[in-house]
């Protein structure tokens, strides 16, 4: 068949706009990947700032990084044109789903969410706020509204594979009582980059939340990218190669090196098989961290002056209320709400 005659197929992903920058592990493990997927798929791609409330976070705060996360999203790449580009509070049929999804699933396949059950492990003398336990439910609608005719794909980082592999299971028990209602999405997980570790302990998620010294922030300055990199925690071994489980800060390096580079992990570490040297090996990390992240800096700088952001949200806005309503209503119609 004709390549430009194929149909592209659905693709669906957000980012929650906590935290003033986003990390390495949120730009390589979902931002840049996005960039690619939007030549290859009809890519849906929203700020979670819904999810933002899970956890309590001051109003201006959160407008700024909306903005910011905008921002990030343009000056990495993605581009307003070939894929759609929305705030998640903006489309009410999100929650207007949500409820409907939730009322089809079990108390258990909630609290059994691996992101809820940490959160109670490790807050044990605090309560939990109940949109901890909804959080995969609201997902579920994120995801479901955009579920067309064929596969929905939901790219996403390992931390997260658990709640879409919910949707998936949420779905199918829902067409059993009502059938053929929503496609199956499909969790999308990078090759590499799935899960960048933290710097000063890699057997951790790199994360928004985590210590300021093991995890790199878009925001970051050259100087401090160099001095995070230098302390990164790795092994006394002096040989540079692939063991994740045996040398997890060296592994985690490599990782980064290669995703930065758009090479496989098993190149990389053929350009350092012969450096025994961490120091200068991190040096090169350190360089080409600085090389993809000095630049974004400034275009995000330049986006956030031009003042368009709003205009761009509601172009993506009316977009996804076209899909969104008419999921939302034919839900309507199999419940017996219509
Ligand atoms: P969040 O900041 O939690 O909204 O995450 C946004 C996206 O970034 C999700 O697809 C996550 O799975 C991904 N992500 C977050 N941290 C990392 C990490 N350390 N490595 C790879 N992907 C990540
Ligand atoms: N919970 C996701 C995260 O923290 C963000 C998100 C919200 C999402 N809804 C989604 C990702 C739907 C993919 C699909 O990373």
């Amino acid at each position: 068949m004709d390549n430009r005659l194929k149909i592209k197929k659905r693709m669906v992903s957000g980012i929650k706009p906590t935290g003033s920058s986003l990390t390495l592990g949120n730009y390589l493990g979902a931002i840049k990947r996005f960039v690619k997927y939007q030549n290859e798929y009809d890519l849906y791609l929203f700020i979670a700032d819904l999810h933002a409330l899970t956890l309590p976070i001051d109003p201006n705060e959160l407008r700024e990084n909306t903005k910011n996360l905008l921002a990030t999203y343009l000056a990495a790449g993605l581009d307003y044109h070939k894929c759609v580009i929305f705030k998640q509070s903006e489309i009410p049929e999100h929650t207007q789903l949500e409820w409907i999804l939730t009322c089809n699933t079990d108390l258990p396949d909630l609290t059994k969410m691996p992101q809820y059950k940490n959160y109670k492990d490790t807050h044990k003398k605090q309560s939990v706020p109940s949109g901890m336990l909804m959080y995969p439910s609201l997902m579920n609608a994120d995801i479901l509204l955009y579920a067309s005719d064929s596969e929905c794909i939901v790219p996403v980082g390992l931390d997260q594979k658990p709640h879409v592999d919910l949707t998936r299971f949420v779905a199918e028990n829902f067409n059993k009582r009502y059938p053929n209602t929503f496609t199956l999405p499909v969790p999308l997980i990078a090759e590499q980059g799935a899960k960048i570790m933290s710097l000063s302990d890699p057997t951790k998620k790199m994360s928004k939340s985590e210590s300021d010294i093991g995890t790199i922030y878009l925001s970051d300055d050259e100087e401090t990218i160099y001095k995070k990199i230098k302390k990164a925690t790795t092994d006394g071994e002096g040989k540079i190669y692939y063991d994740p489980e045996n040398k997890p800060g060296i592994s985690n390096l490599l990782t980064i090196y290669a995703c930065i580079k758009n090479i496989s992990i098993k190149d990389a570490e053929k350009q350092f098989t012969k450096q025994k040297d961490y120091g200068i090996f991190k040096k090169e990390v350190a360089k080409a961290v600085c090389d993809e992240i000095i630049p974004l800096q400034n275009r995000i700088k330049q986006i956030n002056q031009r003042f368009i952001l709003n205009e761009i949200l509601e172009e993506g806005r009316q977009k996804a209320e076209l899909i969104a309503t008419n999921k939302l209503n034919e839900v309507y119609r199999k419940v017996g709400l219509k």
